[in-house]
C-alpha cells in the first residue's frame, strides 16, 4: 500500500508596503514548517536586473524582450526562497536600494513582467515539496487574487499610512511607500486590493505578535482538525 503525501498548505498574505506581511509570514513559516516566499523580493530582483541592463520601464518593447529572456532559479536561505536570475542571487542590499524602491512599482505595472513571474511564483509549491516543507506562505500584492485564488488561507493586511511610514522609517528604509501603494493600487493588471473572500485585517493598532496570532489561529485550528 502506498501512503500519499499530505496536501501542501498554501497561505496567501497580501497588503501594501509595511502592512506587516513580512514579519508575520516569516513567523508563520517557522511555526508551521512552511516555505516563505516574498514575491516583492522577486519583483525587486527583476527590477535590479533590468536596471543593471540599462532597461527603462518607459521603453515597453525593450522591457518585454528583456522579461522574456530572464532565467529564474530558486535557492533556499533558511526557510525563505531566494530568486536567482541567470544563476545569480541578487544581493539583498541591491534589491532594497533606493533606486530599486523608486523603480519597482513601474516595472511591476507592466503585464509582461507580471506574466514572466507568474509560473515562477506558482512553481514555489514544487520547491516546497522538493524540500519537504508542509506548504508555502507567500506574501505579495496579488497572491490571493491571481497567483493562488484557491489558497487554503487568504489574508489581506492593511494599516494607517502614518503608521506604515513610521514602521518603514524604523527599519531604516528610504522608501516612498505612499507613492508605491498609489501605483500598485491603480495599475490595470492585478492591482493591490483585498481579494473577494479574503480575511481583511487592520494591523494599525496591533503588535507584530498580535498580527501573527490573528493569522495563526485559523491555521492551527485547521491543522488540528486534520
Ligand atoms: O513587498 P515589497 O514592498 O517588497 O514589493 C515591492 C514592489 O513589488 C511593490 O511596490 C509592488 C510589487 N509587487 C507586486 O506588484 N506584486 C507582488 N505580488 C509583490 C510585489
Amino acid at each position: 500500500m502506498t501512503v500519499s503525501a499530505p496536501p501542501i498548505i498554501i497561505i496567501a498574505i497580501d497588503g501594501g508596503a509595511a502592512s506587516g506581511k513580512s514579519t508575520s509570514s516569516k513567523v508563520l513559516a517557522e511555526r508551521f514548517h512552511l516555505l516563505h516566499v516574498d514575491t516583492g523580493s522577486f519583483y525587486r530582483g527583476v527590477t535590479a536586473e533590468f536596471l543593471r541592463l540599462g532597461v527603462s520601464a518607459t521603453d515597453a518593447p525593450v522591457v518585454v524582450a528583456a522579461a522574456a529572456a530572464l532565467r529564474f532559479g530558486t535557492k533556499l536561505h533558511g526557510r525563505s526562497a531566494q530568486m536567482e536570475i541567470g544563476g545569480r542571487v541578487v544581493p539583498d542590499a541591491e534589491i532594497r536600494s533606493r533606486i530599486v524602491n523608486e523603480n519597482v512599482s513601474h516595472f511591476a505595472a507592466i503585464p509582461e513582467v507580471r506574466a514572466a513571474l507568474l509560473a515562477y511564483q506558482r512553481g514555489q509549491v514544487d520547491v516546497a515539496r522538493a524540500h519537504h516543507f508542509r506548504g508555502v506562505v507567500m506574501e505579495g500584492r496579488d497572491i490571493g487574487s491571481v497567483i493562488f485564488p484557491d489558497a487554503d488561507f487568504r489574508f489581506f493586511l492593511h494599516a494607517d499610512p502614518t503608521e506604515r511610514a513610521r514602521r518603514r522609517a524604523n527599519e531604516g528604509g528610504h522608501d516612498s511607500i505612499a507613492e508605491r501603494d498609489r501605483i500598485d493600487s491603480t495599475r490595470k493588471t492585478a492591482p493591490l486590493s483585498c481579494p473577494v473572500g479574503a480575511v481583511s485585517i487592520d494591523t494599525t493598532h496591533l503588535t507584530a505578535a498580535q498580527v501573527v496570532e490573528t493569522l495563526a489561529a485559523p491555521v492551527s485550528a485547521r491543522l488540528a482538525a486534520r
